[in-house]
């Protein structure tokens, strides 16, 4: 999706604020993995105002990349935040991003794992900007609701490409798409529920 100027230059401002940097694309030859690349600020913001995250929430953003989205959570009051990412390469930029952060209110760690082996325990949140294919999506769910089974859960699915895959999972409530028409925002995003 190509990106208004109104969002080129909004993005250029905000990383001058935060102080971090995110912007570009970085192919990945990992397979049914989806290459590096961010959403518009205003998009992420509109997604977190949404989620009306808690001081308890644990956030984990699913193919973190550089950082930009994990950047953006701690800057609210939640517990902790998480990336979770398979490039050692992208996991070190988003970690300086991290320690550079101007606003920080939570503290960011960045994995360098596979998103089906991470151990999800405690996440509350949890945020997929449409990193992989479904095999992966499908394998990384029944990690996910294995790790956090009959607890609190909310989960955001950024530019929902494999929808059909939550669609399977019997643990798993909502299904509410919002579309970009809808909000303005850069992409449709699907919000679901762990069921308790
Ligand atoms: C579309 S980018 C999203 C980046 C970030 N969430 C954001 O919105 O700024 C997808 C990211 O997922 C990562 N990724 C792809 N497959 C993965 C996997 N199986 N496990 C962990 N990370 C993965 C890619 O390396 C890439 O950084």
């Amino acid at each position: 999706m190509r990106k208004t100027l109104f969002d080129r230059l909004d993005n250029i401002w905000w990383e001058r604020r935060m102080g971090i940097s995110t912007r570009g694309i970085v192919p990945t030859d990992h397979p049914d993995s989806v290459h590096y690349g961010t959403m518009a600020y205003r998009t992420i913001h509109g997604i977190l105002d949404h989620l009306d995250l808690r001081s308890s929430d644990v956030f984990v953003d699913v193919g973190s990349g550089k950082g930009r989205v994990l950047c953006c959570a701690a800057r609210r009051s939640v517990r902790r935040v998480v990336g979770v990412e398979l490039s050692a390469e992208l996991c070190r930029q988003a970690r300086e991003n991290a320690d550079q952060l101007r606003g920080r209110r939570a503290p960011i760690t960045v994995e360098n794992i596979l998103a089906d082996k991470y151990n999800y325990a405690d996440t509350t949140v949890l945020f997929l900007f449409d990193p992989f294919g479904a095999a992966t999506l499908r394998s990384a769910l029944e990690r996910i609701a294995e790790d956090t089974r009959g607890r609190d859960l909310r989960i955001t699915y950024a530019n929902p490409t494999h929808d059909e895959v939550f669609q399977e999972q019997p643990w798993l409530d909502g299904g509410e798409r919002l579309s970009r028409d809808r909000t303005g925002w850069e992409h449709d995003v699907t919000f679901y529920q762990g069921r308790r």
